[in-house]
């Protein structure tokens, strides 16, 4: 009884290192030089609005007002995670998406507008 015990909480112990590494690992597949590019927009008004339209248009059905996710599935763009990460690792994550969990590519748009959306997540972050 007390190894099937010692089993159990194993198991649910590495699963839980498991989920911990996926959720961490986002930034770790960004090639170098895309980690190192850093926006060309950073802080300009006149990006942060183009980039709250953009948002309004393309993200909010999904991340929801102001970023916060819907807490399940879509995740929030204000937390850590995406805080912490460089401006270059966003740009390239929206470029390659993520669409076998829900996330689209972006690559379509301008890159002018993905640093427009970065600028945009700075300002709510
Ligand atoms: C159809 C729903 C949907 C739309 C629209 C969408 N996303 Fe996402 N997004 C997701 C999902 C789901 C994830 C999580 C994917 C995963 O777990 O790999 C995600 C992940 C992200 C992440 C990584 C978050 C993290 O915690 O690592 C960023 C950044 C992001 N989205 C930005 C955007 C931006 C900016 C837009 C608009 C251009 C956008 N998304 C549009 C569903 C969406």
């Amino acid at each position: 009884m007390r190894l099937r015990n010692a089993v159990i909480w194993l198991f649910a112990f590495g699963a839980m290192v498991l989920a911990g590494a996926a959720s961490s690992s986002r930034w770790e597949h960004v090639p170098s030089k895309d980690h190192a590019r850093a926006n060309p927009l950073t802080g300009q008004n006149e990006a942060i609005e183009a980039g709250r339209t953009i948002y309004r248009d393309h993200c909010l059905q999904c991340h929801k007002v102001d970023g916060r996710g819907d807490g399940r599935k879509k995740p929030s763009l204000r937390s850590a995670r995406v805080s912490g990460a460089s401006d270059g690792d966003i740009e390239w994550f929206l470029r390659q998406g993520d669409l076998a969990h829900g996330m689209p590519s972006w690559s379509n748009l301008p890159e002018a507008q993905r640093w427009q959306l970065v600028a945009y997540l700075r300002s709510i972050q």
